[in-house]
């Protein structure tokens, strides 16, 4: 156990290295020279102009005029706290495994007596950095380990399945879904013309979009919301053999979400309505809680799946593969300072571990590539893995050199491998003492942009996702997708949303969503969308909006 609790203190006395506390301390310059007025810049006599000697003025104005960094392209909106993750002695795998490191040699999920702490941050996904917390939309769960094997970061959201099935296609989808780009409106919800005619045209969104149009759009709190992996991942034992898995957090008090009527006037009252929660909670002491679950499956099992697990906009059904309870996570407390914590954590899927790899599910592997990138945009420097926030507790040694900002001061002449000069290099691990090694799996094949079959299949999970609603919870759906296509202002998305998609999942709520939002309802399933002259002013927007 001490091991464990030293794991945890390690982070924190790292971060208590730069932490700054002025209170009561005498105002200096960024240079540490004794300031005697802040408050009135320098002249050339009383009704003079400003003298740029001024060193203060200067250093002070320019601090502040370089204050902001750009906001995340996506997920701009965030909190973050820290706690700790400490896996669960010998847990219950089913028939199938006795014991948790058959399946992995990451310690980090396996080890009982360790801590490993975490740095947790939960976000909106479309609305910049000052819009509100209660819209409806997809929240981001994402969670940095610092193991001492290495940081492993699990980036993950409250829903299981996504809207689309390759990366290349994220930046249409966020397009889509952003603010329009000639009025930058709506600010942050997902009721326009662009997002649904986006959806319209590609019915893959669809199981994703029963989840967004169901109240787990709408998270009463934080601390009331599960979270997804959503990819299928590895996990690697120390024969090098691997099974499939798929990551769940469970929160301790239950998932709870808002009802609409209640997210819009939260807009209004208190914008922060998820942020303070969570806050609030933390430092009042109800540190909240997640277990950690594992559905684990082999390539047999993989194989038998009338879905393809590479897809994620496919979930694995619990009745298929229960959930398996593996550990526990604590969040015990706030960060000090938003902008070096929450703001500057940088986050990416592929930060792993020795024990956990990638599947090749096409979004996961697209975004091995999108994290790193957009941080260095975000950042201006490949260094932010030096920023206190983001560097891990295990030790760092490589070649890597130099770049804007940089803070180690490396010692020796040598920065290169081999060298021969006498500097110590630093030495690769073999894999059985740690050293990372990726899964051997064999691939072969012709390089095309095909996906396996299965990925066509774009109605079967969005129909299990509705038949598993109770009556009000349905409702809830038919009237979210009243509201948000009631304000698509052309008809044929309208249409096509209920002829392509909805009439596909259900033939029932096809019509329920026809008859609130002017479309006329399908006859029958499958039917085609009828043709219309869309001059016919039946058809015109005063006639049909709702
Ligand atoms: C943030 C890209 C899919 C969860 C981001 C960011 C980018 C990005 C560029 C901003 C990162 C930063 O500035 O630090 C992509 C791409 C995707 C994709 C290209 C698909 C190809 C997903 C999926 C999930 C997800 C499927 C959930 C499993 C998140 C979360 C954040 C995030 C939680 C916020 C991290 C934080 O709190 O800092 N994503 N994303 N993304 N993404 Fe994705």
């Amino acid at each position: 156990d001490q091991e464990g609790e030293s794991a945890e203190n390690s982070k924190q006395a790292q971060l208590d290295e730069v932490r700054e506390n002025s209170e009561g301390e005498k105002l200096t310059t960024d240079h540490g020279v004794k300031v005697s007025d802040t408050d009135n810049s320098l002249k050339a006599g009383e009704r003079g102009p400003t003298i740029m000697e001024d060193f203060h003025f200067r250093e002070k104005m320019t601090q502040f005029d370089h204050e902001s960094i750009p906001e995340r392209v996506v997920h701009a909106r965030g909190t973050g706290a820290h706690g700790y993750f400490q896996p669960y002695e010998d847990p219950d795998l089913g028939d199938e495994y006795d014991d948790i490191e058959e399946l992995t040699k990451a310690k980090v999920l396996t080890n009982p007596d360790q801590k490993t702490p975490v740095f947790v941050r939960f976000s909106t996904v479309v609305g910049s950095r000052g819009s509100s917390d209660t819209v409806r939309d997809v929240r981001g769960f994402a969670t940095k380990f610092y193991t001492k094997e290495g940081n492993w970061d699990l980036v993950g959201n409250n829903m299981p399945p996504f809207f689309i099935q390759d990366a290349m296609e994220f930046p249409d989808l966020v397009h889509a879904i952003k603010p329009e780009p000639d009025d930058g409106m709506p600010q942050a919800s997902a009721a326009h013309d662009t997002f649904w005619d986006f959806a319209s045209l590609k019915p893959e969104t669809t199981h994703m979009l029963m989840w967004v149009l169901s109240g787990r759009a709408l998270p009463r709190a934080y601390r009331m919301m599960q979270g997804f992996g959503v990819h299928t991942f590895r996990l690697v034992n120390d024969d090098g053999e691997s099974v499939f898995v798929k990551f769940h957090w469970t929160p301790e008090l239950g998932t709870h979400q808002l009802v609409w009527d209640e997210t819009t006037k939260l807009w209004g009252k208190d914008s922060d309505f998820n942020r303070k929660g969570l806050y609030d909670v933390i430092e009042e002491g109800y540190d909240p809680e997640w277990e950690l679950g594992v559905q684990i499956f082999d390539e047999e099992q993989a194989e038998a799946f009338d879905f393809d697990v590479l897809d994620p906009t496919k979930i694995v059904p619990e009745t298929e593969v229960p959930v398996r309870p593996i550990g526990k996570m604590v969040l015990n407390e706030t960060p000090d300072n938003f902008f070096a914590e929450t703001e500057q954590v940088a986050f990416h899927p592929g930060n792993v571990v020795p024990g956990i790899d990638f599947s090749n599910d096409p979004l996961l592997q697209g975004r091995l590539f999108s994290y790193q990138d957009t941080q260095l945009n975000r950042f201006g420097s490949a260094n932010w893995d030096e920023i206190p926030i983001n560097r891990p507790i295990a030790e760092r040694h490589n070649n890597q050199r130099a770049g804007f900002m940089r803070q180690e001061i490396n010692e020796g002449t040598a920065s290169y491998k081999p060298n021969s000069i006498g500097d110590d290099d630093p030495q690769e691990v073999p894999e059985e003492e740690g050293g990372y090694e990726h899964f051997a799996e064999k691939i072969s094949g012709e390089k095309i942009r095909n996906r396996s079959d299965s990925f066509e299949d774009h109605f079967t999970q969005a129909r299990l996702f509705w038949n598993s609603m109770s009556e009000p919870e349905q409702q809830n759906i038919v009237d979210a997708a009243h509201f948000e296509l009631g304000k698509v202002d052309r008809m044929e998305i309208r249409e096509r949303m209920v002829y392509d998609l909805f009439n596909n999942v259900d033939h029932e709520f096809a019509k329920r969503v026809a008859e609130g939002i002017g479309v006329d309802p399908p006859d029958e399933p499958g039917e085609e969308m009828p043709t219309h002259d869309r001059e016919d002013p039946s058809l015109s927007m005063e006639n049909r909006t709702p």
